[in-house]
């Protein structure tokens, strides 16, 4: 076995995304209101505090994403902290454009995550946006999908997940309810994931 297969073994890459109900990521105007949680309570849900919610983001080792979801991320307020983060674009960038944790990468995605990635990095998140994720499923590369469906229904908009993708079953690891509504179901490739 060669190095790089020694630590593709290891890496977990997990492709977090919010949906809506009716399987939106994004409304055409980029607005992002609908993931506000305002209204009814869910009584038999859970809430976590900040404290936990930031420990667990401690856990995670490295955020890739694709451009358009990086020029999103920055006209929001980076969210990402000073987590390494990788940009996917095969665009050249301005200075002004970039941070100090951010990389930017334009090639394979394979080699990507199991030779640039995987020997750095352990718990890598793919944060978006569509198109990214497509291609990261297409090839294999994901391990988990932790997806959280938020309760809205947004009519039109962009696709999670909306190309061809082939039917592939993935296996239900967890399931959490949250007092906003909200819920996140967390799917492995494999069942005998060690994610
Ligand atoms: N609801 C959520 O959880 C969530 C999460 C993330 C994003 N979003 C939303 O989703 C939208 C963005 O998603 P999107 O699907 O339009 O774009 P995206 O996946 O964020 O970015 C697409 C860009 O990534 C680069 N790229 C993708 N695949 C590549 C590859 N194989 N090789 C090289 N470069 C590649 C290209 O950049 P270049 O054109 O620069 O070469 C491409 O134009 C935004 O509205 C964002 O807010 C929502």
């Amino acid at each position: 076995m060669s190095l790089s297969e020694g630590h593709a073994k290891r890496r977990c890459v997990t492709l977090h995304m919010v949906s809506s109900l009716d399987g939106f990521i994004a409304k055409k105007d980029n607005s992002v209101s609908w993931m506000d949680s305002p209204g009814s309570v869910y009584e038999a849900g859970v809430s976590i505090s900040e404290e936990e919610a930031a420990a667990f983001v401690k856990t995670i080792d490295c955020y890739v994403l694709g451009s358009r979801t990086y020029e999103h991320a920055l006209e929001l307020g980076w969210p990402y902290g000073d987590t390494p983060a990788i940009v996917v674009t095969r665009r050249e960038w301005p200075p002004a454009r970039m941070r100090k944790t951010i990389e930017f990468y334009a090639g394979d995605l394979k080699t990507l995550v199991d030779v640039k990635l995987a020997p750095r990095y352990r718990n890598i998140w793919l944060v978006g946006g569509a198109m990214l994720c497509q291609r990261f499923l297409e090839l294999g590369l994901v391990d988990e999908i932790r997806l959280t469906i938020a309760p809205v229904l947004l009519g039109e908009g962009l696709r999670l997940f909306g190309g061809l993708l082939k039917e592939e079953r993935w296996n239900l690891k967890n399931v959490v309810a949250y007092k906003n509504g909200f819920v996140e179901l967390l799917y492995s490739a494999s069942s005998t994931s060690t994610c």
